[in-house]
């Protein structure tokens, strides 16, 4: 399902809104809710959002767990940090536990770093097959990337992992991600996609041919769980009749 906004700050609003809804409805079921955070820009302003007066008080942030969905190899403190981006926007500003922050360790040997964090995982999701985020928030980067799902990378081809350490080479670095298998096992995986600059790419992720080694983006297809993107007009100009806002498009594939 693809949804279209005026800009990126109605787009912010309406991830807010999916953020809480799932939220409410995964404690009314489970009495817990947990969710796997985008990193980059775009997350900012929801993020922020849901810590204002407007959002906060509407979900028992004692019962959120917050995970990530990829974290770059660096320090929490530093600029990079998709956790300190996080930190400073949301989790600094409302009551969740620390306990229930469930950092990446990116900071070290990457793969020790994964390692670390698919223990963390299923130690959380005790004994399921694959782990069942209540929601996974994922960006799309104007390579068609997705978490640290990058074009051509070694993870992309992962079957058996929750988590990967992932050389990108054009990055020159190595980045820990979860596997697209992990995310199409959530209840609900929302894409946050804002800008001109992602026009292109969006139209060939959601319209063109299937080629998820060059646009790891089409990986994402939850195999119980529900797909929507969240799009702002300057990201759809590339859509077929991107003429609407706030209309609720069915995804062609
Ligand atoms: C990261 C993100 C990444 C991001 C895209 C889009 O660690 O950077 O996980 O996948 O979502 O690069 O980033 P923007 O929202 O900043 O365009």
């Amino acid at each position: 399902m693809i949804s279209v906004f005026d800009d990126a700050e109605q787009l912010a609003q309406a991830a807010a809104e999916r953020f809480v809804a799932a939220a409410r409805a995964a404690v009314g079921v489970s009495g817990r809710f947990s969710v796997a955070l985008a990193g980059g820009t775009t997350p900012r302003r929801v993020y922020k959002l849901l810590a204002s007066d407007a959002y906060k008080n509407q979900l028992e942030w004692s019962k959120v767990h917050i995970f990530f969905g990829d974290e770059r190899c660096v320090p929490p403190a530093h600029p990079d940090s998709n956790y300190r981006m996080a930190r400073e926007t949301l989790l600094a500003r409302v009551a969740v536990p620390a306990a229930n922050v469930h950092r990446i360790e990116g900071a070290g040997d990457a793969a020790s770093g994964a390692r670390r964090y698919e223990d963390e995982l299923r130690a959380f999701f005790k004994g399921d097959e694959w782990p069942r985020f209540d929601l996974v928030l994922l960006g799309m980067g104007d390579d068609g990337h997705t978490a640290s799902l990058f074009p051509h990378t070694h993870a992309l081809a992962e079957e058996q992992a929750w988590v990967v350490a992932n050389r990108v080479e054009k990055l020159r670095a190595f980045r820990i991600t979860l596997t697209a298998r992990a995310i199409n096992h959530a209840a609900r995986v929302v894409f946050m996609v804002a800008g001109a600059g992602k026009a292109a790419r969006l139209a060939e992720v959601l319209h063109g041919a299937r080629d998820p080694e060059r646009l790891p983006a089409q990986l994402i297809r939850p195999l119980a769980g529900s797909l929507e993107w969240l799009v702002d007009r300057a990201a759809a100009e590339s859509l077929p009749d991107a003429d609407s806002s706030e209309e609720t498009r069915a995804t062609q594939n």
